[in-house]
């Protein structure tokens, strides 16, 4: 009998966040726009944006960065597929202590590497090139989280752990930065996401109701759906934003 997949794995997701095809393909047009020679995403996942980018910008060469060795497999491989695999090195290490300068920084998600958000916007004012651009992925409030929503999403949840929607913008502004383009994530796009994270899970679950695992599983997977429902659905938003770096 097959063991249950790892639950957050996104095997049946295109991005490791929420993010759709439409937008993922305007944020690729806009950034190859500028005609970046250097892209590096830190804390890339499979990092399927950054193929995305290299592929929109012919001749670019990227890195992709990050902790979880079965994602980098998962990335090269695509890499490999999309015919970009001479233009795309996948590494395996910590995101925070590398220094790269790059004509196009990704950060989607995984500003937790450096520290705070301020802390790694400070990181990629440095890094980035003259003239070049950041791409900033970080949730903010959608509303003022009431306590009882807190309680309700990940352990330890609390107020301070995200701004509003300006507030966030004007930690880019005080890294250095001026925003070039602002957009937020659809309830949709959430949708998409949260229910591609399980959604392995659960077919493994309908097929194995009886594994010695099943119980276990069903009460994560009915947590982590708890988390998003009863937490964070229509209060935590999801920001994108395109940064220029004069
Ligand atoms: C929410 S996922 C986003 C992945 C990818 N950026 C995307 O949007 O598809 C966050 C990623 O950050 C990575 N990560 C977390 N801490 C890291 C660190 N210190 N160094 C490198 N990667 C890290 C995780 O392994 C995970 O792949």
């Amino acid at each position: 009998m097959s063991e249950p997949p790892a639950l957050g794995n996104g095997a049946h997701l295109q991005f490791m966040g929420p993010l759709s095809e439409a937008r993922a393909g305007r944020i690729a047009v806009r950034l190859a726009a500028a005609g970046p020679g250097t892209v590096v995403d830190f804390g890339c996942g499979w990092g399927e944006l950054l193929l995305r980018i290299l592929a929109a910008t012919p001749g670019a060469t990227g890195v992709g960065v990050d902790v979880h060795g079965p994602d980098l497999v998962r990335g090269r491989a695509n890499a490999e597929r999309a015919g970009l695999a001479e233009r795309v090195t996948f590494v395996e290490g910590e995101a925070g202590t590398l220094r790269r300068t790059a004509d196009v920084i990704l950060s989607l998600g995984a500003y937790h590497a450096f520290g705070s958000v301020r802390d790694a916007l400070v990181a990629f004012r440095e890094m980035v090139a003259p003239g070049g651009r950041v791409l900033f992925g970080a949730e903010f409030w959608e509303r003022e989280p009431s306590a009882e929503r807190l309680a309700r999403m990940w352990p330890g949840a609390s107020a301070g752990d995200c701004t509003d929607l300006a507030g966030l913008v004007d930690k880019a502004i005080d890294a250095g930065f001026r925003p070039l383009w602002i957009e937020t994530v659809s309830r949709d796009e959430w949708d998409e996401f949260e229910s591609g994270l399980a959604s392995d899970v659960e077919e493994w679950l309908l097929a194995h109701p009886d594994h010695l695992e099943a119980q276990a599983v069903r009460e994560k997977l009915d947590d982590q759906r708890s988390m998003w429902l009863r937490g964070h659905r229509d209060v935590m938003g999801f920001a994108y934003l395109t940064l220029g770096a004069g």
